[in-house]
C-alpha cells in the first residue's frame, strides 16, 4: 500500500502552540504579537507529522562514560570492559545456579571503593551475612536493604545515592500502585520501568536478577529483554562446577562474550584457562574418550567427549546423549553404518560431553563419532588427541568455523595431534600437529 503524502506549510504560535494554515502578526488564540512561526510539515490522511531533527554524525558528542571495573577479567569482559553508569543489566538464570553469589561478589568488589546497595527481597539479613562470611566479603561501602516495596526502595536509593544497585530478585519486588501479584508479568514490567527510570535519571547502574527456567516456566523476566541495556545469562549444569556468564545483549559492548567460572566453597573462581585444566586430566587410558575444541562465544574451549557402547541385552537399543543433540547422535550412527561399515544396530550407545558442558555445534560430530568407535572397538585413542568437524550424510567432513583459532588453542595447550577438516588455503596446514582429514572413514583409520 502506498501512503499518499503531501508537504504543506503550517504556522505555529511559539507561545501557546496553536497551529494555523496562514501567517498572521497576532495569534488569534493567545493574542500575542509576533509569535507565529513557519513549520514545514507532511500531511498524511489528515494527520500532521512534524519532521524529526537530523544531525550530522560529526556533530554528535560521544559519551564515553567511565566504566567501573570489578578487576575480575571474566566479569568485566562480559560487561564490555566494566559497568557503565546508568546501565540496566538483567542477570537471568535458573534458581540455585549462583546468581546471588555472583552478584554479591560483584557488589563486594565494587563496594571496596564505591557505595553499593544490595537490595534483597528474597533472603534475610542473617542468610546474606552467612553467605558474605563464607565468601569472605569485607567491603566497607556495601549496604543492604531488605525490602520488597519498590517505591520505598527507590526513595531510599534517592537518599543514599549509590554507585551500583543490585536487585535480588525482580520476582520478589512489589509495586503497590500497580495491579497483580509479585512476580506477575504486569508487576515485573512496572518495576523494571521504575528501576530503568531511576537508573537513567541518576546515572546509577543497576543489576536486576531474574529467575528464568529452561522450560520458560518463569518467563516474566524474558519480557524485559528489550527494556534493559544488557542481558546476561548465568548458565551451567547443577551437578557440574563450571558456570558460564554469557552476554546475550549489550548496548555497550559485544555479545558473544563468555566468562567462565568454577564454583568453589568460597564462591566463584574465575577460570582463565579452562582448556588447560582439561588437557592435564586427559592422560587416562580408557577407551571411548577424545577431546574436542568448541567455540564458546568467541573463545575456543576444549571439552572431553565420552562414549559407551555395549551390546543391547533386552528389547530396543538405547541411545542417549548428554550435552549433545540426540538427533545428531542418530545421524552419526547412521553414517557410521553406511560409510564406515560400523553397524551398531544391536548396541546401546551413550554419549556425554564431560563437565556438564553443552555443545550446540555440529563441529562436535567428529569427536562423538570417534569416541563411539573407540568404545565399540575397545581401543584407546592416543592421549591429548583433539578432533572436530561436522559430519555430512555422505560421510564427508565439513570445515568448522574458526579452524585457525581452534588449532592455535589446541597447540598452545600442548595437544599431541589435531584431527580436523580444513579448507585448502588455511594457515593451519603448516602446523606439524595438524592432520587434515576429508572423511569420517579417513579419521577413523588415523586414530
Ligand atoms: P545462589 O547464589 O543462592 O543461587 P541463585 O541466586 O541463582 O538462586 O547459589 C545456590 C547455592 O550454591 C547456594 O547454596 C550457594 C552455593 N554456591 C557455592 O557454594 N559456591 C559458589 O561458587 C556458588 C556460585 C554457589
Ligand atoms: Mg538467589
Amino acid at each position: 500500500m502506498q501512503i499518499k503524502t503531501k508537504t504543506t506549510t503550517l504556522f505555529r504560535c511559539t507561545t501557546c502552540d496553536t497551529q494555523t494554515p496562514k501567517w498572521s502578526g497576532q495569534c488569534f488564540e493567545c493574542s500575542n504579537w509576533g509569535t507565529i512561526e513557519e513549520v514545514s510539515t507532511i500531511k498524511k490522511d489528515g494527520e500532521i507529522i512534524e519532521s524529526a531533527v537530523i544531525t550530522p554524525l560529526q556533530n554528535i558528542v560521544s559519551q564515553n562514560k567511565n566504566r567501573t571495573a570489578t578487576g575480575i577479567n571474566e566479569i568485566d569482559r562480559v560487561f564490555g570492559g566494566g559497568i557503565v553508569p546508568g546501565s540496566v543489566t538483567l542477570l537471568g538464570g535458573e534458581p540455585g545456579i549462583g546468581k546471588s553469589t555472583l552478584s554479591l561478589g560483584i557488589a563486594a568488589l565494587i563496594g571496596k571503593t564505591n557505595k553499593v546497595v544490595y537490595v534483597s527481597g528474597e533472603e534475610s539479613g542473617s542468610q546474606i551475612k552467612l553467605r558474605a562470611d563464607r565468601l569472605g566479603v569485607t567491603a566497607k561501602n556495601l549496604f543492604f536493604i531488605f525490602e520488597q516495596d519498590i517505591n520505598k526502595i527507590i526513595k531510599t536509593l534517592e537518599e543514599t545515592k549509590p554507585s551500583l544497585v543490585v536487585i535480588d530478585s525482580i520476582q520478589t519486588m512489589v509495586n503497590s500502585s500497580s495491579s497483580g501479584e509479585a512476580g506477575s508479568v504486569g508487576q515485573i514490567k512496572s518495576i523494571a520501568g521504575i528501576l530503568t527510570t531511576f537508573a537513567k535519571a541518576t546515572d546509577t547502574p543497576i543489576i536486576i536478577i531474574g529467575h528464568i527456567t529452561k522450560d520458560g516456566a518463569l518467563a516474566g523476566p524474558k519480557t524485559l529483554e528489550h527494556l534493559v541495556d544488557i542481558v546476561l545469562s548465568f548458565e551451567g549444569e547443577r551437578a557440574s562446577l563450571i558456570r558460564f556468564l554469557r552476554s546475550l545483549k549489550n548496548r555497550f559492548g559485544s555479545t558473544d562474550e563468555v566468562g567462565i567460572f568454577s564454583m568453589t566453597e568460597t564462591g566463584l573462581a574465575e577460570v582463565k584457562n579452562p582448556s588447560a585444566l582439561l588437557l592435564d586430566d586427559n592422560n587416562h587410558l580408557a577407551s571411548g574418550s577424545i577431546l574436542t575444541c568448541l567455540i564458546e562465544g568467541v573463545r575456543p574451549f576444549l571439552a572431553e567427549t565420552q562414549a559407551l557402547v555395549q551390546r543391547t541385552s533386552l528389547g530396543f537399543p538405547t541411545r542417549r546423549a548428554t550435552g549433545f543433540d540426540a538427533g545428531r547422535l542418530e545421524m552419526i550412527l547412521a553414517v557410521l553404518n553406511r560409510h564406515a561399515g560400523i553397524d551398531l544396530g544391536g548396541y546401546d550407545v551413550f554419549v556425554n560431553i564431560a563437565g556438564g558442558i553443552k555443545s550446540k555445534e555440529p563441529a562436535t560430530d567428529l569427536a562423538v563419532a570417534l569416541a563411539i568407535v573407540s568404545s565399540f572397538k575397545n581401543k584407546v585413542i592416543k592421549a591429548q588427541t583433539i578432533a572436530w568437524g561436522e559430519i555430512g550424510l555422505g560421510g564427508e567432513l565439513r570445515t568448522a568455523t574458526a579452524t585457525d583459532k581452534r588449532v592455535s588453542e589446541a597447540t598452545n595447550l600442548g595437544s599431541l595431534q589435531i584431527i580436523a577438516p580444513s579448507s585448502a588455503n588455511s594457515l593451519t596446514l603448516k602446523n606439524p600437529l595438524f592432520k587434515k582429514v576429508k572423511s569420517l572413514k579417513e579419521a577413523i583409520e588415523m586414530v
